[in-house]
């Protein structure tokens, strides 16, 4: 039929093409990974990836429409159109590679981990944890889950839903450990892990380039990206967002 004609045609066209019809930038992220993607008090989505967005969509002269997913369902999301671009502090892996693309990474990261504070003095590295008395907690589907099974093998992995629900079961003392994405452990460690008496070890033991992920098949969207990275990685736009939320 005609109307199939048509789907036809604008599925051949880029994802950019397809924004600047629409005049929206359609943004897929979870919300709850601090200090890339949160709802503030006022429930506006606010952070590094939430910024950054901000300026894809004011250089690409469209709205922002922030798209707010579960983790798990984000990359089938993506497949089918339900976005235009994941910005989620989302690690290039070689599998997730095979489904998506990735332009060059906007920030590395490492896995780093809080320990309950009973573990001070016993618990020196993420080497130590690798018994089954200890229970090491992580985020479903995430690089950290990964990271606590492959290199932490013999402990006993407790996996949860939310990055807050794995830290406070370490802080609760009902697990030992929480291994995450060290930039969310920087900001846990300084809302309520330090004043609690959390151990932090801060030395990341994993190499994890982050990246925002599009569609294959689509050099034209690439390419935009590309250039965009490069431009407010060298104009001063991405150094006043990564003072605001990283470095800060
Ligand atoms: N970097 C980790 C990963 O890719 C965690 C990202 C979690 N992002 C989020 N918005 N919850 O698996």
């Amino acid at each position: 039929s005609q109307a199939w004609a048509a789907d036809i045609e604008l599925a051949k066209k880029s994802t950019l093409e397809g924004i600047l019809q629409r005049g929206e930038l359609r943004v897929g992220f979870e919300a709850g990974y601090m200090p890339f993607e949160m709802t503030n008090q006022k429930g506006e989505f606010v952070g590094f990836d939430v910024d950054m967005a901000k300026e894809m969509a004011k250089a690409m002269g469209v709205k922002l429409v922030p798209v707010n997913t579960a983790w798990d369902g984000i990359i089938p999301a993506l497949l089918t159109d339900k976005f235009d671009i994941i910005m989620s502090g989302m690690t290039v892996t070689q599998d997730r590679n095979l489904k998506v693309n990735f332009p060059s990474p906007y920030i590395v990261v490492g896995q780093t981990i809080i320990l309950n504070p009973k573990h001070k003095d016993t618990v020196k590295s993420y080497k130590d944890l690798n018994d089954p008395k200890y229970i090491v907690t992580s985020k479903l589907g995430t690089t950290g889950e990964e990271a606590a099974k492959n290199r932490i093998p013999k402990s006993t992995y407790k996996s949860f839903e939310s990055e807050q629900e794995a830290f406070l079961e370490v802080m609760n003392g009902k697990a030992d450990a929480y291994v995450y994405d060290q930039p969310n452990q920087v900001v846990l460690m300084a809302q309520q892990g330090a004043s609690a008496g959390m151990i932090f070890l801060d030395q990341p033991f994993t190499y994890e380039p982050l990246a925002w992920a599009i569609n294959k098949g689509d050099p034209d969207f690439l390419n935009w990206l590309e250039n965009f990275l490069a431009q407010v990685k060298n104009d001063g736009r991405y150094e006043r967002i990564y003072n605001k939320w990283i470095k800060g």
